[in-house]
């Protein structure tokens, strides 16, 4: 039997975040170029996408480009934003017809001017789209998300809206990029690395994590089931006793 047919679909996770790593090192193990490890991680993009969305997932967040990542050298952030740019414009069409709805979070500004304007473009045709939401992390980073999110309420505080007594973990999360998504329950990092990397650090309070040594280039939408299976096999407490969840 296929991983998906053993999925329980009463009991799939709403969202699932993903680390996508391991490009570079794909591409140098075949002696390529990094980009050719980047070019062939959009292939696992699309069908990893395409899977989640034909199981039924409903909110699938990818770290395509941190904030740190602007540190690389020139010619990979540039090959990236070019990447960024031609794929969202080859997938608009796709993206229609799965019904899948574009979204991005991170400090988009940073990004360049057409990729911006592209990535608004997509963001805007796919509103009308009722299926997966597809959210793209980009020049992102969870600790200037957080950090944005105290100043926000500060400034609000010292307008006098609002009494630091009012300031609830809702309020918080509302002020995050993420407003209005549930929590991610499952977060994927590939390519063997067990680190977080500024990702969704408030939001993956209680998700479970999920390593896997694949590098990003081979993993395929078999892989992202494989996963939800493992997920599906675990028993999650939020800090209560076993008798208590079951
Ligand atoms: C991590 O591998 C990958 C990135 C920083 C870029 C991710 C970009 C893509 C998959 C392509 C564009 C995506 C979309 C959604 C259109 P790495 O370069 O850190 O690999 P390494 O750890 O082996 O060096």
């Amino acid at each position: 039997m296929s991983y998906k047919d053993q999925i329980d679909l009463q009991k799939l996770p709403r969202h699932i975040a993903v680390i996508m790593d391991g490009n570079g090192r794909w591409a140098k193990g075949k002696g390529k170029l990094r980009i050719f490890g980047h070019h062939n991680g959009v292939l696992s993009v699309r069908d990893v996408v395409e899977g989640a969305g034909d199981l039924g997932i409903e909110y699938l967040t990818l770290y395509t480009f941190s904030a740190e990542n602007w540190n690389r050298p020139t010619f990979e952030v540039n090959a990236i934003m070019e990447l960024l740019i031609s794929t969202i414009n080859k997938e608009i069409a796709k993206l229609m017809k799965n019904n899948v709805r574009l979204n991005a979070i991170g400090d988009l500004n940073q990004l360049p001017a057409k990729c911006h304007k592209e990535l608004s473009n997509a963001i805007e045709k796919t509103s009308v789209n009722t299926g997966l939401v597809l959210t793209l992390a980009l020049s992102y980073s969870s600790r200037q998300e957080i950090m944005q999110a105290a100043i926000n309420l500060a400034a609000k505080v010292q307008n006098g809206e609002l009494q630091p007594g009012d300031i609830d973990e809702k309020m918080f999360e509302d002020n995050l990029y993420t407003a209005g998504m549930p929590n991610p329950e499952l977060l994927i990092r590939t390519s063997g690395e067990y680190r977080i990397s500024n990702y969704l650090l408030w939001q993956i309070a209680y998700a479970e994590l999920y390593f896997t040594s694949k590098l990003w280039p081979d993993f395929r939408r078999e892989d992202l089931y494989e996963a939800i299976l493992d997920y599906q096999k675990r028993e999650r407490r939020f800090g209560m006793i076993s008798e208590q969840v079951n």
